[in-house]
C-alpha cells in the first residue's frame, strides 16, 4: 500500500465523484460532489479537498478544513478533516489512517498542534475509527455532531 494524494483536476473528477461508500454509511457523511461545491463556494484556501490515490486507484477522497472561525465569531479558529470517504471496496486497508496522518502533517507544516474532526455519533457512525487514532472527545457538539481533537 503506497497511497499518495492528488488535488482535483479536470482528468480526476469523475473518479473522485463516482467514489461511493457502504450504503449503510451513507448517513455519515456527504457525497464527494457535495463536498467539492462546498469547497467552491468557501473563501479561497479554506477547504482542501485531495483524492487518494494506489497506483492508478482511486481509494478514498478527504477534505480539511484550514483555519476556520470555528463559533463564527472570530473567538476560535481551527483545523482539521472536514471530509473522509473511503470506498467501500477499499475499506480496512489502511487509507482511512494514510489520510488522518496526512492531514496532520499539513496542519503541523502550518503551526498548528491540534486536528479538529465532528462524526456521526452512535455505534453506526466512525467513531471507533477515530477513537483508534487517538482522537478524544472534548465534549463539545457541532450540528448534531460529535467533535473529537487529536493532539500532534
Ligand atoms: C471510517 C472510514 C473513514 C475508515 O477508513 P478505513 O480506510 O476503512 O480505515 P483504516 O483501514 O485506515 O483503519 C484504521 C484503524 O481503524 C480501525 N477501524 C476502521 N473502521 C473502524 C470501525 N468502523 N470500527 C472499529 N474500528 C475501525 C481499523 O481496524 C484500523 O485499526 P488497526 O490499524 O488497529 O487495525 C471508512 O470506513 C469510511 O469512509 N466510512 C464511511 C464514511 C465515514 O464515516 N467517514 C467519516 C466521516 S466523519
Amino acid at each position: 500500500m503506497t497511497p499518495r494524494l492528488e488535488e482535483l483536476t479536470p482528468a480526476n473528477f469523475d473518479a473522485a465523484i463516482g467514489l461511493r461508500i457502504r450504503p449503510d454509511q451513507e448517513h455519515a457523511v456527504e457525497p464527494v460532489v457535495q463536498s467539492l461545491a462546498e469547497a467552491y463556494v468557501h473563501p479561497a484556501g479554506v477547504a482542501w479537498p485531495r483524492l487518494i490515490v494506489d497506483g492508478d486507484r482511486p481509494v478514498g477522497f478527504l477534505m480539511a478544513f484550514l483555519d476556520i472561525d470555528w463559533r463564527g465569531d472570530g473567538s476560535v479558529r481551527r483545523s482539521g478533516l472536514w471530509r473522509l470517504n473511503i470506498a467501500a471496496e477499499e475499506q480496512g486497508r489502511g487509507y482511512g489512517r494514510f489520510a488522518v496522518g496526512s492531514v496532520a502533517d499539513l496542519i503541523r507544516r502550518r503551526g498548528g498542534r491540534e486536528l479538529y474532526v465532528t462524526w456521526h455519533p452512535g455505534p453506526d457512525g466512525p467513531e471507533e475509527f477515530y477513537l483508534r487514532l487517538g482522537f478524544l472527545k472534548n465534549g463539545e457538539t457541532s450540528g448534531g455532531q460529535t467533535v473529537g481533537v487529536l493532539a500532534l
